[in-house]
């Protein structure tokens, strides 16, 4: 392979996933590339008809095209270009173009998921406008931002019911916790899933996470109201942020999504620029996605009932209307998160013809 061809896809596999998934296979042939989703790398409750990785791919197509331009190449992007193969996710052109390099490569190792606690203390006026521009630099993609303190406390608490049911759904608990990586070689070895350190545990947090494994023990301690607080605890680390940006589309196909995961990554690296903590907090969004695909057999009903009522806050707290609300984004200052996630080696997701 060409290093230039390298050093782009280097710079695609930077971006975000579902647990870390890297959902991506690329087959390159010369200066085209061939972006294949792989299904069964995210086979999550959350990855409902692979509207999650197809975010991810977004996220990867956005920096690819950030990468590319510093090569000098403009990458040219047909999706879905043949409709017998819808695993086929995108046809990339790498074109020789009188470019300038984007000034968001500089920042594509540098972006990360940081679950801290953030500082609330509003971003300035001029930053907001520059996050604002990245936010809607994808057509067809709407965003919404929230930035009252009031309303971010409301919220966090609607969005921290992902977390109590993956203490009460066994489904949700024994996959999530099949994607902990408990030390840094585990983490080396999978390349895949979350490094316990990413999560960012705090104190007596530590080792009531290592406890609850358990399916066994989480359940039996769910009835004491300890997932609950789990969700409590979770809610006060949503509060402490700045900003909430919803990313919304018109609808739920693949594409939109794509289009979300663009806007998003670009909206994430412009944050990053600017020194803000990002972390995106979609489990009931997707959540709501599979209730509406399939009326929710994963969900006991009093769990679709917590479901329906914690988005039905979320959803009008943005404006949402009758759009799709894809992911929601909490942003703020913070410190550096505590670890970063691995990655596949470029020769991992390639093969070339
Ligand atoms: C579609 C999508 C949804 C995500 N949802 C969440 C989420 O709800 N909570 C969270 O903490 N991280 C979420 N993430 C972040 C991923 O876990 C993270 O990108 C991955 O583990 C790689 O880590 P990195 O972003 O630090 O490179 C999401 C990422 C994507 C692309």
């Amino acid at each position: 392979m060409e290093q230039h061809i390298r050093n782009i896809l280097e710079g695609a596999a930077t971006a975000p996933s579902g647990e870390n998934c890297q959902p991506w296979h690329v087959v390159v042939k010369d200066n085209s590339l061939e972006i294949y989703n792989v299904p069964e790398r995210d086979l999550s409750l959350y990855n409902v008809n692979q509207l999650g990785s197809m975010t991810a791919h977004g996220a990867f197509l956005e920096s690819l095209k950030i990468a590319a331009s510093a090569e000098g190449l403009e990458a040219r992007v047909r999706l879905f270009p043949d409709a017998s193969q819808p695993t086929l996710v995108a046809l990339v052109d790498l074109v020789q173009a009188d470019i300038s390099a984007d000034p968001l490569e500089k920042y594509l190792r540098i972006r990360a998921t940081n679950r801290k606690l953030y500082d609330k203390a509003p971003v300035d006026a001029a930053q907001y406008v520059l996050l604002k521009t990245a936010a809607d630099s994808v057509a067809s993609v709407r965003t919404s931002f929230i930035d009252d303190q009031a309303r971010i406390k409301d919220l966090s608490d609607a969005f921290s019911l992902n977390e109590r049911l993956l203490f009460e759904n066994r489904a949700l608990h024994d996959f999530f916790y099949s994607h902990v990586r408990w030390t840094e070689e585990e983490d080396r070895r999978y390349k895949t899933g979350f490094f316990i350190k990413t999560l960012e545990l705090r104190g007596p947090q530590q080792p009531a996470f290592k406890l609850l494994r358990r399916w066994g023990l989480a359940r039996f301690a769910a009835r004491l109201g300890v997932s609950k607080q789990i969700a409590k605890d979770n809610a006060k680390t949503y509060a402490a942020s700045a900003v909430l940006a919803a990313f919304l589309v018109r609808q739920n196909l693949p594409e939109d999504f794509v289009h979300i995961g663009r806007a998003m990554q670009r909206f994430w690296l412009t944050s990053t620029s600017l020194g803000l903590a990002v972390q995106p907090m979609t489990g009931v969004l997707f959540f709501m996605q599979r209730l509406q695909a399939e009326s929710g057999q994963a969900f006991a009903s009093s769990q679709q009932a917590l479901i329906r009522s914690s988005f039905a806050r979320i959803s009008s707290a943005f404006g949402a209307g009758g759009d799709t609300l894809a992911v929601v984004l909490r942003i703020g200052r913070a410190a550096a998160p505590s670890a970063r996630s691995s990655r596949f080696s470029v020769d991992e997701i390639v093969s070339e013809e």
